[in-house]
């Protein structure tokens, strides 16, 4: 009998996961909050219901005799599928619950980074009552970020001097995490705001082991240039050889580091032993890298940057990450550049047109050489709408960045209907900006 694998999720990372589960001899299985056209068809079969149901998820996969799960987004990681799934013996390749705090408790990683002295921690103090946010923004000496602890979708992050003036901005808006509990925690991370380039560092763990995946850099401003609302991401590029054009093997290493060591410091804290995809988001600063968060999961869009030059056996890789053997396991990266760029809703991320029919002509995708993978849409009788999140990816793949930017810009003619992207990402001009910028800062003349 072919092993029967669930996949919890329904986005463009769920699709690029599900097409990398796909290319070995088994069966899937979908449990999805909303269908995802992509997903449904290369499943054996899909339930559509609440994804953060643990006990729902875990009696539907325990009715189809499921033998290995990965999840997908965090929130389900958050509300216990994980653990839900394991109780029913069923193996997963994500974190539990606990584990999933490095992502859905920012107050406790900072924590446990300094408790265990990891590099890379920026100053930051967790505030928890009204009062002691009164107390810090009198003394406060420093431009911050403010962040809400617990999950907010990506966009609960308020930055001086992006999104609060001054320092009664600051007061008020981490009053009102404390007071409303913006996200599921109701605590606030005041950090001093960092200035320098961002990247991802995704890896795949087992409780022994840590193996890096290429560096992937996101967009996260809705308009071009960097400018507008935060999203989830708008589009990512990665390098040939893994590395970054502004940044060097040493970075890496140093990034990659952190991670080991912060999985260890986990599992001396709590006993939580680490297993599935790690995402460490870094910023190079003047003064070195700095760990901005830690995802217990893929990124979205930057799995589709390292999954579209995956090459190897997933599944081995999801077993792998439960008991072992990583390392020696069958797969590697094919050395290419990756460029995504996501179609959003016009209007998105503050008034998108949602319902709006998009025509999509997958051939003609593919001829161009671009993978495509479905995010937020729906699917009614055939037809493929918008909804108020991002709706397609496209993918290119080449020896340079550059020519997969041109390959991912020239399957966007072929996914009609009112949609915008981002043309800045992956560009030479948008690169040598990074370069440019990293330069001053590592250099100052
Ligand atoms: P997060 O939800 O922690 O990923 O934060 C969202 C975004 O806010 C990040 O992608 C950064 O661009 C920005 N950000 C987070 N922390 C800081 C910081 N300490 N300084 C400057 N920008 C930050
Ligand atoms: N690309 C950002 C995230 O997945 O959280």
């Amino acid at each position: 009998m072919k092993m029967r694998i669930l996949l919890v999720g329904n986005g463009a990372r769920e699709h690029a996961i599900a097409e990398a589960i796909c290319t070995q001899d088994v069966d899937l299985y979908a449990y999805m909050s909303r269908k995802n056209p992509g997903i449904s068809r290369l499943c054996k079969d899909y339930a559509l219901g609440d994804i953060l149901d643990a006990s729902a998820v875990s009696k539907w996969a325990g009715e189809h005799a499921i033998d290995l799960a990965i999840v997908g987004p965090e929130a389900p990681l958050e509300a216990g599928v994980v653990d839900a799934l394991e109780k029913r013996e069923i193996q997963v390749s994500s974190p539990n619950k606990s584990a999933a705090r490095l992502e859905t408790d920012k107050a406790f990683t900072r924590g446990l980074m300094e408790r265990y002295k990891i590099p890379g921690l920026p100053k930051f103090s967790v505030l928890e009552t009204e009062a002691e946010v009164d107390e810090f923004v009198s003394g406060m000496d420093m431009e911050v970020a403010v962040k809400p602890a617990g999950l907010t979708g990506g966009k609960g992050v308020k930055i001086m001097r992006e999104h609060l003036k001054n320092k009664e901005e600051v007061r008020e808006y981490a009053k009102e995490i404390i007071r409303k509990g913006v996200g599921t925690i109701n605590k606030v991370v005041m950090e001093e705001r960092l200035v320098g380039e961002e990247f991802t560092l995704q890896a795949f763990v087992s409780p022994e082991e840590i193996v890096g995946m290429p560096m992937v850099q996101d967009h996260k401003r809705a308009y071009e240039g960097d400018r507008g609302p935060n999203t989830g991401g708008m589009g990512s590029y990665s390098n040939r050889g893994y590395i970054l054009p502004f940044l060097k093997k040493a970075d890496y290493e140093f990034a990659i580091d952190i991670m080991r060591k912060t999985v260890r410091a986990l599992y001396k804290d709590t006993g939580d032993a680490y297993k599935g995809v790690l995402y460490g988001q870094f910023i190079a600063t003047a003064d070195g890298i700095k760990v901005i968060e830690f995802n217990a999961r893929f990124g979205d869009p930057e799995a589709m940057n390292v999954l579209s030059i995956f090459e190897g056996n997933f599944v081995e890789v999801m077993e792998t990450m439960i008991n072992g053997g990583l390392k020696s396991a069958d797969f590697h990266f094919i050395d290419q550049a990756t460029v995504c760029k996501y179609l959003v809703p016009s209007g998105y991320p503050i008034n998108p047109e949602k319902g709006a029919e998009i025509i999509v002509d997958e051939a003609a995708v593919k001829q161009v050489g671009a993978r495509l993978h479905y995010a937020s849409v729906s699917e009614e009788g055939g037809k493929i709408f918008t909804t108020s999140s991002r709706a397609i990816s496209l993918t290119g793949v080449a020896p340079t960045i550059e020519k997969a930017e041109e390959i991912a810009e020239s399957a966007i003619p072929y996914v009609k209907g009112p949609l915008e992207h981002r043309r800045d990402i992956g560009t030479q001009e948008l690169v040598e900006k990074r370069i440019r910028h990293m330069k001053e800062l590592r250099n100052p003349s």
